[in-house]
């Protein structure tokens, strides 16, 4: 005898489809665009017995053109063949290798600190390295548009969280100077920062903002994601350039942006190492990473350390910024390889990336919660791969758009 059916309430259908609709209403809402991507370029497939369209680079993370560098790709395969597809189990476990422990030691060694540890993400790293060394009764300070990593981070590690606003360094200090005169605040201070701001391309003064963590005595975490491999002399990034505490300082990245790779990675001193690997859950209770992304990370960092690429990315975003200027768009202060077009409107903003696509151009709206939400805006972020005809082609279709650009406001 079969049961009878049973019947389900259908709310959480309905609460969904509501949820959607919000967002659509907003010119929130998100899909998947899927694409393949050969030579540096983009390629999205259309209806079937119809050629794909092939877009030009002007929107991934992968600034130096080495995610498909035949050296990167052969080192990962090799890795993979010789140790596995997964590394089976947390570093704590039995998934700590040789090649790990290499590329742990050419990081720090390249970063100029004791000690580094790599995890499965710069998310898991920010996500992770927060909550263990601030709690309950501590503060972390954080620029107003650190990336969802760090705000994560801190909302997990039930600090309180304060966040002054964008590289102001003056409303940073006043509000510690506050912090410190309070009788009953007798916590830790953990500042944090980009040092290349993702959505925005600029940089806080980060000389400034050492001698404000010593003053204040307090960690300093400097998110170096979008700057490692362009900036610095071997790559090394801005932090680098600066002299800094080493005992209090960490720097955070990824192993998935300029170094073609996957992972995360935190540079810090040995006692700070020390400590993350008995406290920072998200290196603890998730499985080490795969040997491929590790072998590919390291065949990367030669790469970078052998030619210091940085310089001619960085020339070619001044190249670009040049063009746009003289075409009467604006953009932020920034100097780095990410360009930030604010377009302003949600609708706007992803109409703009839609004719661009149209025109063989691949640039994301990025929008609310991403950025906010009136400061919708095409991300430009360079890569190698790119010449300075790719660009004035790029301006030359943007002018033709028809769309001119909001001045950058206040955030
Ligand atoms: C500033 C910043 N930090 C951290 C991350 C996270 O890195 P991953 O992509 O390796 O998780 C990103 C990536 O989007 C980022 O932009």
């Amino acid at each position: 005898m079969g049961q009878a059916r049973r019947s389900y309430s259908n709310k959480t259908a309905e609460w969904i489809e509501e949820a959607l609709s919000a967002l659509s209403d907003r010119g929130l809402y998100r899909e998947l665009n899927i694409l393949d991507r050969r030579g540096g370029l983009f390629f999205r497939n259309q209806a079937q017995g119809q050629p794909s369209t092939v877009l030009k680079d002007f929107s991934s993370n992968d600034y130096l053109g080495l995610a498909e560098n035949f050296e990167v790709k052969q080192a990962a395969s090799e890795a993979a063949l010789a140790l596995g597809g997964s590394s089976s189990s947390s570093r704590l476990v039995t998934g700590s290798f040789e090649v790990h422990r290499q590329l742990e030691q050419k990081l720090a060694t390249w970063l100029g600190t004791e000690a580094c540890l790599v995890f499965g993400s710069g998310y898991h790293v920010n996500s992770g390295v927060i909550p263990a060394l601030v709690g309950r009764n501590d503060r972390v300070f954080a620029d107003q548009l650190c990336h969802a990593s760090i705000i994560d981070g801190a909302i997990l590690s039930r600090a309180q969280l304060k966040r002054y606003s964008h590289n102001d360094l003056d409303q940073l200090e006043s509000l510690l100077a506050k912090a410190s005169v309070e009788v009953s605040f007798k916590g830790r201070v953990l500042i944090a920062t980009e040092s290349v701001f993702s959505m925005d391309g600029d940089s806080p003064d980060l000389a400034r903002l050492v001698e404000i963590a010593e003053k204040y005595n307090a960690i300093l975490l400097v998110d170096e994601a979008h700057a490692i491999g362009v900036f610095g002399k071997r790559g090394q990034g801005l932090l680098a350039e600066v002299n800094y505490n080493p005992e209090s300082t960490l720097v955070t990245a990824t192993l998935s942006k300029a170094l073609g790779s996957f992972g995360g990675l935190v540079c810090c001193s040995s006692k700070m190492s020390e400590l993350l690997v008995n406290k920072a859950r998200s290196f603890i209770y998730s499985t080490a990473l795969p040997p491929a992304s590790v072998a590919a990370a390291d065949a990367a960092l030669g790469l970078v350390h052998e030619s210091a690429p940085g310089v001619r990315l960085l020339s070619l975003a001044s190249y670009l910024r040049k063009c746009l200027k003289d075409d009467g768009w604006e953009f932020g202060v920034g100097e780095s390889h990410i360009v930030p077009l604010i377009i302003g409107a949600s609708d706007r903003a992803v109409e703009v990336s839609s004719f661009l696509r149209e025109n063989g151009f691949l640039v994301t709206a990025m929008r609310a919660p991403t950025v906010p939400e009136h400061l919708a805006r095409l991300r430009i972020s360079l890569n190698l791969k790119l010449s300075e005809e790719d660009c004035d082609q790029f301006v030359t279709v943007l002018s033709s758009s028809g769309f001119r650009p909001q001045v950058v406001g206040s955030r």
